[in-house]
C-alpha cells in the first residue's frame, strides 16, 4: 500500500527545462513534468484528453505542452487551450493536474487529496542553495525495489561494514558497536551514531588525509515518509568533535529522497554536499565520485532483496537488534497510511 497524502520528489529542478517534457511514474500514476511559459514547474497526468496519447511524447511550447499526436495544447493547470482547426474548446477538455512545488532545487508533487496539500510539510534542505558553504552535486537512480527497502537501508547502518567495506564502510565490528542515540522528532525520527577512536574508512582517508584513528559521527534524520537528511564527518580522535567541536573538520551532508514509482520500484534522489574543502571543486567532485558507487552497492543489494521478496514473500523473516530504528520508521509510515485510509473511508 502506497501513502498518497504526502509530498514526493518528482524531479531535480534542473531535470525540467527546455522543449523536452519529463515522464515519471509516481504512486503508479504516469505523470508528465514541464515548465509553463512563466517557468513554473507543472505536473499533469501523462494522458492527453483527446485520444490518450502520452503527453510526454509531445513538446513544450509557450502556452503549455503540445500533444505529439494531433497537436492539442494543454496549459500547466491541465486546461486545454488550443485545438488545431477548431475555435470552440469543450469545457471538459482537461487533463488531471497535480500540485507541484519547487523548493531547494527539487520539484515536489502531491499525489493525494488536494485539500490536504500543505506546503509547510515539504522537507527543508537549504544546503542545496548554499554552494559557497556546501558545494554540492546530485543525481537520481531508478531502483527496482519498493521505496521502503531503500529507507530501511538508510535506517540500519550496520550494513556499512559489510556492503560498503571498500568505500565508506570500515570495520564491521565498529559499526555494530557504534554508540547510537535515537530521538523522535515531530516529523520522524533522528539518530546519531558515534564511532569513537575508530579506523577511518578508505573514502575518508582519501578526502581528508587522516593519519591515525578518528572520532566519526553520522547523524540521520528521517522525515516521513521517505526523506533522510544526513550529516556525517570525522575528526582526529580526541580533537573534541564528540564534545561538539564539529566545525572545520572533515564533514559532508547527504540528502536522500525516495519516491515510489510502483509497489516494486522507486526513484532515489540524492545529493552530496562538501563541507570541508569548499573552495576546491575537485574535492566536491571526488566526494561525489566516492559516494556514487556506494549507492550503486545499495541499489544492487536492495534490488536483489526485492526480487527474493517478490518470489518468496516475507514470511519467516526475523528482526534483530539493529532493526530498532528501522522499525520505528516503518511504524510511523504505517500509521500515516492507516490515517489516510480512515480519512478516506470517512469521506
Ligand atoms: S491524442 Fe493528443 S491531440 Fe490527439
Ligand atoms: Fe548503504
Amino acid at each position: 500500500m502506497l501513502l498518497r497524502d504526502a509530498w514526493y520528489i518528482a524531479a531535480w529542478a534542473d531535470e525540467i527545462s527546455g522543449e523536452q517534457p519529463l515522464a515519471r511514474r509516481i504512486c503508479n500514476e504516469p505523470i508528465v513534468l514541464f515548465r509553463d511559459g512563466t517557468g513554473r514547474a507543472a505536473a499533469l497526468a501523462d494522458r492527453c484528453c483527446h485520444r490518450a496519447a502520452p503527453l510526454s511524447m509531445g513538446i513544450v511550447v509557450e502556452e503549455g505542452i503540445q500533444c505529439g499526436y494531433h497537436g492539442l495544447i494543454i496549459d500547466g493547470s491541465g486546461r486545454c487551450v488550443r485545438i488545431p482547426g477548431q475555435k470552440q474548446i469543450p469545457a471538459d477538455a482537461r487533463v488531471q493536474s497535480y500540485r507541484a512545488v519547487e523548493k531547494d532545487r527539487l520539484v515536489w508533487v502531491w499525489m493525494g487529496n488536494p485539500a490536504k496539500a500543505d506546503t509547510a510539510g515539504i522537507v527543508d534542505f537549504p544546503y542545496h542553495n548554499d554552494p559557497g558553504k556546501w558545494p554540492n552535486k546530485h543525481d537520481v537512480y531508478p531502483i527496482k525495489a519498493n521505496y521502503m527497502l531503500m529507507v530501511d537501508n538508510l535506517m540500519d547502518l550496520t550494513h556499512l561494514g559489510y556492503l560498503h567495506a571498500k568505500t565508506v564502510g570500515g570495520n564491521p565490528a565498529a559499526h555494530v558497536e557504534a554508540e547510537m542515540k535515537t530521538v523522535r522528532t515531530p516529523t520522524g525520527v533522528k539518530f546519531t551514531r558515534w564511532m569513537r577512536n575508530s579506523v577511518p574508512p578508505p573514502t575518508y582517508v582519501k578526502a581528508a588525509g587522516f593519519k591515525g584513528r578518528v572520532d566519526r559521527w553520522q547523524e540521520f534524520e528521517f522525515v516521513a515518509p521517505s526523506s533522510v537528511l544526513q550529516w556525517t564527518g570525522a575528526a582526529d580522535t580526541g580533537a573534541g568533535a564528540y564534545e561538539g567541536k564539529r566545525d572545520g573538520g572533515f564533514q559532508f551532508r547527504l540528502f536522500h529522497g525516495l519516491t515510489p514509482e510502483t509497489e516494486t520500484s522507486c526513484y532515489y534522489f540524492w545529493s552530496v554536499a562538501n563541507g570541508y574543502r569548499q573552495d576546491e571543486p575537485e574535492a566536491t567532485e571526488q566526494l561525489y565520485q566516492e559516494i556514487a558507487p556506494t549507492f550503486v552497492e545499495d541499489r544492487v543489494m536492495v534490488e536483489a532483496q526485492q526480487a527474493r521478496m517478490s518470489e518468496l514473500g516475507e514470511a519467516g523473516l526475523v528482526d534483530i537488534a539493529s532493526d530498532a530504528t528501522r522499525m520505528q520508521m516503518r511504524r510511523m509510515v504505517e500509521r500515516l497510511i492507516a490515517g489516510e485510509q480512515t480519512g478516506n473511508a470517512a469521506e
